[in-house]
């Protein structure tokens, strides 16, 4: 049941850090902090690019994913919409690593894309959080996220639990490459173990979040700005929101402001910022003075120095707890979960069954 919940969505989000926990528990090793994949019938080191594919949450876990696994295994990753892949009918060369992110295990789209690329003669690895489900079955390999059962039609303890499976995976390449040092790993290793706690603590200041919230429901348009790991997570945000409040959100490389979409602001449309302190900090900084000047209500979510540092301040902003930058996508995650849930509770919506979308997208 819900507990002392109001909604699943809600539960699921509070759940995060112990789910989380759980699921580093069957890869990462605290002490040695050394990451330990499963075995898996395939040889990591000898994979020469790898393809992600999946529909929408765990599409934009899988646009993280291609950071980190560039990043740190040094590997060129290609990040496809499952449904859009399987009409495309790519090339593939034999012998990449093809991933397939899905919550449910069930999406159809995503199936179709498994059984084209082991039609293709790629090694093929599923991400599910379902163990018996068809993907999982017809993959070569299994990586769990231990979630476990997602009921509330928004993803949010599935995305973040896939998220530090493939943030271990992306380690685990690197090691299997020789792509990382010991150092960094361990570096990485220590900031995923603090992940958990780092959570925990910021889901103690959901009142901040609730109020910020009240501020939104009135908005017809709604832009997230991100960079880098940022970026999905911006996309993430608007997607949450747009399922659940039904309010009109965009999310955007922050980069890309100047591009278009800066057209649209004025002072009735929010934006939110996702801006941890990175070595991208002061490009979305300068974004977000572009977005005051023209009278944007900035929602900033940074952590203490960022918040800091900010010129101008910002419409409303929120100091996360400091993590190190590999992790912050994990951690950024959580405030645009808690805004779509506190904006949908301010406009009434039905949360946990919004209109028109199924929990598992099984049909076309
Ligand atoms: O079960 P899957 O992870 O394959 O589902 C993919 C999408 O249908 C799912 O993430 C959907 O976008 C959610 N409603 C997002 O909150």
């Amino acid at each position: 049941g819900k507990g002392q919940h109001r909604h699943f969505m809600l539960k699921e989000i509070f759940e995060q850090p112990e789910v989380i926990g759980g699921t580093l528990n069957t890869m990462l090793n605290p002490a040695e902090r050394t990451i330990t994949l499963p075995t898996l019938p395939f040889d990591l080191a000898s994979v020469g690019r790898v393809r992600i594919i999946a529909c929408g949450t765990s599409y934009y876990a899988g646009s993280v994913a291609k950071y980190w696994i560039e990043k740190v295994a040094r590997l060129p990753v290609e990040v496809d919409i499952a449904s859009e892949f399987r009409y495309r009918e790519p090339p593939m060369e034999p012998g990449g690593l093809a991933i397939f992110i899905s919550q449910s295990g069930e999406t159809a789209d995503t199936l179709a894309a498994l059984r084209y690329c082991r039609a293709n003669h790629q090694h093929t690895l599923a991400l599910v959080n379902v163990p018996e489900s068809t993907i999982s079955r017809e993959s070569e390999a299994t990586l769990l996220t231990l979630a476990g059962p997602e009921i509330g039609v928004a993803s949010t303890k599935a995305f973040t639990t896939q998220l530090v499976v493939l943030a271990c995976l992306a380690v685990g390449l690197g090691r299997a490459r020789g792509a990382i040092t010991r150092e960094t790993e361990a570096t990485i290793c220590q900031a995923l173990a603090e992940t958990p706690a780092r959570i925990a603590e910021f889901l103690r200041r959901d009142d901040e979040i609730h109020q910020i919230a009240q501020g939104i429901a009135e908005a017809r348009d709604v832009l997230y700005l991100g960079r880098g790991t940022g970026y999905p997570i911006a996309l993430e945000g608007a997607l949450k929101l747009k399922e659940i409040s039904y309010i009109h959100a965009e999310g955007y490389a922050a980069g890309e402001l100047k591009h278009g979409p800066i057209a649209l602001i004025d002072d009735s449309v929010p934006v939110i910022v996702i801006c941890p302190t990175d070595e991208l900090y002061e490009k979305t900084a300068s974004n977000v003075q572009e977005v005051m000047a023209r009278g944007g209500r900035v929602v900033f979510f940074s952590d203490q120095e960022g918040v800091g540092r900010l010129a101008t301040p910002a419409h409303a902003a929120m100091a996360l707890p400091t993590v190190h930058p590999f992790v912050a996508p994990i951690l950024y995650a959580i405030p645009v979960q808690l805004l779509a849930y506190h904006v949908a509770i301010a406009k009434g919506t039905d949360v946990d069954q919004p209109r028109n979308l199924a929990k598992s997208v099984t049909v076309e």
